[in-house]
């Protein structure tokens, strides 16, 4: 898992490993922030916590490859995005092709990029909500494999609607990877079908 905050997606996820819905155990934790509290979460679930500093190396292609170098050593499967803030270099996406999948606080293809419930109330759309993807080399345009939709109310705020937003975030990340983990993931050019799916 990568993370650079708080890590609620983070916690998700270690919920679902210990509940049995999901499969899998979190091998290793990684921040690019000393501080983040989801450092502090995946200490909890006694899963190795490492907090990486981008400061120690003269580029992002250098920190991506330690990274890469990190992950290998843990023989990873998957690697998972959850509020990680930084762009994955060509070499990093290469190194894990098909096994990397970010959440996104918005429906993709519309608002990529930063600051996106913002974006969507600026926008004035209706409804937005989450999107889990896997991983290309562009920004937030990898294949979708779930969405969540949060109707927008006309007193929403950027702070409510995230809220919203991050709640269903919380139910599609866990099963995304559980479907990855149990192989029910079809993965046909940007199209992904997801076998034998449960409903919410
Ligand atoms: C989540 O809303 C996630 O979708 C978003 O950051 C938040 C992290 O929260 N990710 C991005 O915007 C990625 N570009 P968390 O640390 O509590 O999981």
């Amino acid at each position: 898992m990568l993370i650079s905050g708080r890590g609620s997606n983070l916690q998700a996820i270690i919920n679902a490993v210990e509940s049995g819905q999901v499969p899998a155990s979190i091998r290793v934790v990684i921040s690019n922030v000393e501080d983040a509290y989801g450092l502090e979460r995946a200490r909890k679930h006694q899963a190795e916590a490492v907090f990486c500093n981008p400061k120690n190396y003269s580029s992002r292609r250098e920190f991506d490859l330690a990274l890469v170098d990190l992950l290998k050593k843990y023989e990873i499967d998957l690697v998972c995005l959850a509020g990680y803030m930084r762009i994955l270099s060509p070499e990093f996406v290469q190194a894990f092709k098909g096994r990397i999948m970010n959440i996104h606080p918005a429906l993709l293809p519309s608002f990529p990029g930063l600051d996106v419930q913002q974006k969507a109330l600026d926008h004035g759309v209706k409804f937005s909500g989450c999107t889990v993807h896997f991983v290309d080399e562009g920004v937030d345009t990898g294949p979708i494999i779930l969405q969540g939709v949060v109707p927008i109310e006309e007193d929403d705020t950027v702070e409510t609607l995230s809220i919203r937003i991050l709640r269903e975030e919380h139910k599609i990340y866990p099963m995304a990877i559980q479907a990855f983990v149990e192989e029910r993931l079809i993965v046909e050019g940007r199209r992904v079908k997801i076998r034998d799916i449960v409903d919410l």
